[in-house]
């Protein structure tokens, strides 16, 4: 079965939709930084800010060129940090190569850190602290597993990649004391032996390398579920943009053998948009003292 992100992030957008309509004085907010010019973060940036327009959250992008200082981009960090109004603060990575990105990252305030990427929220993941904010992507993939009734209650998760963005707060999540974890995680990567066999052992299966239809069907067991976070640009002279989208799985020949699979498009990537705005609303509402769900 393949599971439709686009069909469960839109009815999450809409139940965000149908609460915020209900609030009553100012809309929540989600200011987005972009720095210089790259054509894919382009395109995120557009999905974000029509996905928060849609959802009623007011959302505002600055833009800088690409020489930008550090400095300059932290000072502006620092002020949109300190006006009370803003409930979510995104810097769209990658940054240019002159800024380091931690530094611009964990110089956003934690409780505005909709991302999840600041050490407080990933420390918070860690202990069990729900007032944090967990990174979108990989609280997106939970909730698809969720909505599609997927149990990962003692089942064997395996993680492809070990990104700070993905794969190490995707583990922290699934091996949670929660009923909606208590999964056993293996985390793979570049350097780990023997990666066919863990593949294979994987009851839930997540791809997130980076590496175009890396996953080929010979790795996967048969009745599995397979999360493809991988979103790769390859060349393709046939088509009119000259380039295709493809996964970090062989979806052709992997979906027959899975129980569960997430296509590239319309898998993940929606799911990641609906969680911004879930952690923009959530960020919200602890700002005005308000309870959500
Ligand atoms: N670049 C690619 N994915 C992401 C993301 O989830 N957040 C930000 N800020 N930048 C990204």
């Amino acid at each position: 079965m393949i599971i439709d992100g686009v069909k469960i992030a839109t009815e999450i957008q809409q139940e965000l939709c149908d609460y915020i309509k209900h609030l009553h004085g100012r809309p929540p907010s989600l200011h987005v930084v972009i720095v210089g010019h790259h054509p894919p973060s382009e395109i995120y940036v557009k999905r974000k800010t029509e996905a928060c327009f849609k959802t009623g959250i007011q959302s505002q992008t600055h833009r800088f060129p690409s020489e930008i200082t550090e400095s300059e981009l932290l000072s502006h960090i620092q002020r949109l940090n300190a006006e009370p109004e803003i409930d979510g603060i995104l810097v769209q990575l990658p940054l240019p190569e002159h800024i380091h990105s931690s530094r611009i990252t964990q110089a956003i305030a934690p409780d505005k850190d909709v991302d999840g990427f600041h050490m407080m929220n990933l420390g918070k993941l860690l202990i069990g602290d729900t007032t944090g904010f967990v990174p979108c992507t990989p609280l997106g993939i939970q909730t698809l597993l969720i909505r599609s009734s997927i149990e990962t209650s003692g089942k064997h998760v395996v993680i492809l990649g070990r990104s700070q963005i993905v794969g190490k707060p995707m583990a922290a999540l699934l091996m949670q004391n929660t009923p909606q974890a208590n999964a056993t995680v293996t985390v793979a990567h570049s350097q780990t032996k023997h990666l066919k066999s863990i593949c294979q052992s994987a009851d839930i299966l997540i791809a997130a390398m980076g590496k175009p239809r890396f996953v080929t069907a010979d790795m996967v067991k048969e009745g599995s579920v397979v999360i493809d976070v991988g979103i790769n640009r390859i060349s393709a002279s046939h088509l009119p943009k000259g380039y295709e989208i493809v996964g970090d799985v062989d979806f052709e020949h992997v979906q027959p053998k899975s129980a569960f699979i997430t296509p590239v498009p319309g898998g993940v990537g929606p799911m990641t948009i609906a969680m911004l705005l879930s952690n923009t609303l959530k960020s919200y509402c602890l700002r005005e003292g308000l309870f959500l769900k």
